[in-house]
């Protein structure tokens, strides 16, 4: 053994030996017959090009040495050696869009810092580029040119076939240039949302191309000449004009005859096109897909679109479509996308039902009649479809139950019937639908029971969510999630909503086998137990969404826990108790504890656990204590309810002029001294309840710069001195609720108060105010 062992060593060693003279060989010989691999005016040139970028990540850091043909992104002929490609494409795509960042995530410096940020190119593109006589790919998509124009001495890089410009952030005009391009193929100038073209005119001498996404560029200037203009490319097999025309009645041009015979894809979807659909559509006949959803085409759904035979891929959603719903799809067999959700089809749906038998081969994927104002049952012909993965019927005027054969779509990963008129129980044959990962069926009025049965294969299930009505005395509740106590589910679920359903015992043990729940939306289901610990620390890490409002949960909250993802925590109207938990997530943005039975004061610290919080309601407890400084420091709230405590202690003399604070209500508690003047510095308030505290002194003038204000409670409370003048000026002119009962306040009633328009509920009662001789005019208010 051992002598074999050595031996095998020395063998490797030899072999290795041998191996890389043979490698250094072989690269002196391959350098020798290819002498210049690169070409040094190409070279040079790169070399120019890269010096005018700006490359924060040093992606262009191999930029370096003789053979530029093996330099990250560039590619050259082998025969020639000219360089032919150039792809700078950023490996890392931007997360959120770049103009358009969600308003719930809104751009921050973890967002700065992303890898696309890093990673991205910039800077000027310099004219060295044009020494590449050969280039005929250059992709520079996803990069940051900061709304510069595409340079115009692009149209002289006269080999180009493939021009990948997308996602980019290049502004101005499209050049003129472009149009010299006669070699093009592909060209992409899609979402550079800076960047605009008054015609199409330049595209007539690309007669070559076969790809041209224009997406998100404003070409409202076009009017209605980009019909022709594109109808002069007859090799067109993909067309992509998303977002392209956003004034609202854009045209469409009809056109004589069409050149587009090739067309396989149009996308023309977001768009404001107002028109019936324009005849030329239905000639192109090749289509395999055809968007143009979200536009406001009216007129009946032409029966044209038999002409199609092709078509896999059909989205008409929001597409204004009215009246029949079209039995014609049922002449579309090759058809795996249809979406009609978003119009208002109001009659012919039992023959567009009956249409399916017309493809009994049929490989129909995905069906959305989503929001159409369907009314029917669920037909046999449904069955028909045996291919499906994908049926979203929600929020329609559905009935009936959901027949038996559903349980036969094996493919069937998303089923939605939520928000419909649906009655009977759920079928158990359900539960075979084991590639099923969505389930919605919220918002109907089933019966019955859901038992294990119902989820015996559903081992993909993600995504669960149930609704069920709030019955009468005698059937409180119409369905009824009953599993047995040591059910284990063969899912792992990453979002559970079930709102007023009637859940069993079970329900509560089996629900803390989900480790992996992201959004957890359980309103009203009366599960009667205590939240523990070890089931908030293993979800804590990826909870987003946690809603267990309107329950009998009891018990003390487990007092620390962090939540680097947590955005929203309502726990209001159960019987929950102890102090107010330490939860630290800089993410939460609403946390409601309000109806319950928590003690003792507000952690001092909140506004460090929860620095981003915007609604804080801990409304109906038994808190005491002073209001902590710190609530009154959080720069982001819009919401405090405080309501019916037993808080003590004066409201703040300093508030942050920052503060967007809109609702504060502090009624119901044991406060005492005056109303600060600092109130004045809360511009959006629109809400102000103060009532049944002990606070005393005047209104202050400051209140008026609080223009907003809707309503106004402090009632119940020592206030004194006159009703100012200003509450019925111009200052608060949207006030439509003014509650100043039972107080000290002196004077005359002012008949300013008459100039507030918006005015419903007065009550200046118990005070003692002396009523002056004229008449409060405004009709709706109600006068105690
Ligand atoms: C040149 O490269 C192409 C693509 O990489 C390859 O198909 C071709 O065989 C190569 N030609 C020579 C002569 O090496
Ligand atoms: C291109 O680079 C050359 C050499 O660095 C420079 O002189 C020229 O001004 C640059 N042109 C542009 C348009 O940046
Ligand atoms: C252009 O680049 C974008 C982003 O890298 C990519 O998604 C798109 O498919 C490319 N377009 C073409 C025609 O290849
Ligand atoms: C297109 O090329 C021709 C000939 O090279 C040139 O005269 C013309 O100015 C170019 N057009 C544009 C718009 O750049
Ligand atoms: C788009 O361009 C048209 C005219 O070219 C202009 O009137 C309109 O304001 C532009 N729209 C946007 C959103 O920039
Ligand atoms: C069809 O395309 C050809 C080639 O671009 C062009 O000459 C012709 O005018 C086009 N026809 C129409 C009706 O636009
Ligand atoms: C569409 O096709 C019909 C019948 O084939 C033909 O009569 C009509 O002229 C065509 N329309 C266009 C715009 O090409
Ligand atoms: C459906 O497919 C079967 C077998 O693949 C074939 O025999 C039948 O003719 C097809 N029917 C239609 C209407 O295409
Ligand atoms: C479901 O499929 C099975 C086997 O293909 C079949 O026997 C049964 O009749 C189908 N059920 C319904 C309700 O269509
Ligand atoms: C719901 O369906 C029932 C019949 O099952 C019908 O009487 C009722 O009008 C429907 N409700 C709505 C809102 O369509
Ligand atoms: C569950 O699905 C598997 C495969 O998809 C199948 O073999 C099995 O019979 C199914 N079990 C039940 C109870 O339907
Ligand atoms: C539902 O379950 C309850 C007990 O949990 C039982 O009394 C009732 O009969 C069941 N109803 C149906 C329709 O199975």
């Amino acid at each position: 053994m051992d002598t074999h062992y050595h031996l095998s060593i020395a063998h490797y060693f030899l072999l290795f030996l041998l191996a890389s003279s043979y490698m250094q060989t072989r690269d002196e010989l391959s350098s020798s017959v290819k002498k210049n691999l690169c070409i040094d005016e190409e070279r040079q040139a790169l070399l120019i090009f890269k010096q005018h970028l700006v490359d924060h990540s040093g992606r262009l850091s191999s930029w370096v040495g003789h053979d530029c043909c093996r330099w990250v992104g560039i590619s050259c002929n082998n025969l020639t050696s000219h360089v032919v490609k150039m792809d700078l494409r950023n490996p890392y795509p931007p997360l959120i869009d770049v103009r358009n960042p969600d308003p719930v995530f809104p751009i921050n410096e973890e967002w700065t810092k992303s890898a696309y940020v890093k990673s991205s190119l910039g800077g000027k593109i310099n004219a060295s580029l044009l020494s590449l006589k050969h280039l005929n790919y250059l992709d520079l998509s996803y990069n940051y040119f900061d709304s510069n124009q595409i340079p115009k001495f692009f149209g002289e890089l006269k080999s180009l076939q493939y021009l990948n410009l997308s996602h980019a952030s290049f502004g101005g005009e499209i050049p003129l240039s472009l149009g010299n391009l006669s070699s093009l193929n592909f060209l992409d100038l899609s979402s550079n949302f800076d960047l605009s073209s008054r015609s199409l005119n330049w595209l007539s001498r690309l007669s070559s191309m076969k790809y041209l996404d224009l997406g998100g560029i404003n070409l409202s200037g076009t009017g209605v000449n980009w019909v022709y203009d594109v109808n002069m490319l007859p090799s067109l097999s993909e067309l992509r004009l998303p977002l392209c025309f956003q004034i609202e009645s854009s045209p469409v041009l009809s056109l004589q005859s069409i050149n587009l015979t090739s067309l396989l894809i149009l996308d023309l979807s977001d768009n404001m096109f107002t028109s019936a659909f324009p005849s030329w559509l239905f000639n192109l006949t090749s289509l395999i897909t055809l968007d143009i959803s979200i536009n406001n085409f009216n007129g009946p759904f032409p029966s044209e679109f038999a002409n199609f035979k092709y078509l896999e891929h059909l989205d008409l959603s929001e597409t204004g479509l009215k009246g029949r719903i079209p039995k014609v799809i049922g002449n579309l067999c090759k058809l795996k996308f249809l979406s009609l959700s978003d119009n208002k089809f109001d009659g012919g749906i039992e023959e567009f039902w009956r249409s399916f038998s017309n493809c009994p081969n049929n490989s129909l994927e995905s069906l959305d009649l989503s929001n159409c104002e369907l009314k029917s049952q669920l037909p046999d012909s449904l069955g028909v479809l045996k291919c499906l993965q994908s049926l979203n019927l929600m929020g329609n005027n559905l009935w009936g139950s959901i027949p038996d054969f559903m349980g036969n779509f094996s493919s069937l990963k998303i089923l939605d019937l939520s928000d419909n008129n649906m009655t009977g129980s759920i079928p158990q044959s359900l539960g075979q639908l084991s590639q099923l990962v969505s389930l919605h069926l919220a918002g109907n009025s089933w019966e019955g029971n859901l038992t294990e049965a119902h989820f015996i294969n559903l081992t993909r299930l993600q995504d669960f969510q149930l609704g069920c009505q709030v019955g009468n005395i005698d059937r409180p509740m119409s369905l009824i999630f009953d599993v047995a106590y040591d059910w284990v589910p063969p899912f792992q679920l990453h979002r559970i909503v079930i709102t007023n359903c009637w859940v069993g015992h079970g329900f509560w043990i089996w629900l803390q086998s989900q480790t992996e729940l992201v959004d957890i939306f359980l309103n009203g289901n009366g599960i009667s137990d205590s939240i523990p610990k070890e089931w908030l620390l293993m979800i804590s890490s990826q909870l987003i969404f946690l809603d267990l409002s309107n329950n009998q949960f009891h018990g003390n909250l487990p007092s620390h826990l962090k939540f680097p993802s947590l955005k929203y925590i309502d726990l209001s109207r159960n019987q929950l108790e102890g102090l107010i938990p330490h939860w630290w997530s800089t993410t939460i943005s609403v946390f409601n504890l309000g109806s319950n039975l928590f003690s003792g004061s507000i952690p001092s610290n909140i506004g460090l656990m929860m620095p981003n919080l915007g609604t804080l309601t801990l409304y109906e407890n038994n808190l005491s204590g002073t209001i902590p400084p710190s609530v009154w420091n959080m720069q982001q709230l819009l919401v405090l309810s405080l309501r019916r405590n037993q808080f003590s202690g004066e409201l703040p003399c300093a508030l942050s002029v920052e503060s967007k604070l809109v609702f504060l209500d502090v009624g119901l508690n044991n406060l005492s001294g005056n109303i600060p003047s600092s109130l004045g510095v809360l511009s959006s308030l629109k809400l102000l309840k103060l009532n049944n505290n002990n606070i005393g002194g005047e209104i202050p003038d400051s209140l008026q710069n609080c223009s907003s204000l809707m309503s106004i409670d402090l009632g119940d409370n020592k206030l004194s001195g006159n009703i100012p003048l200003w509450i019925g000026g111009s200052h608060v002119p949207m006030l439509s609720r003014l509650l100043l009962r039972s107080n000290y306040f002196s004077g005359h009633i002012s008949q300013q108060l008459c100039n507030l328009r918006h005015l419903h509920i007065l009550d200046l009662s118990y005070n003692n105010l002396s009523v002056a001789t004229y008449v409060f005019k405004k009709r709706n208010s109600v006068v105690q």
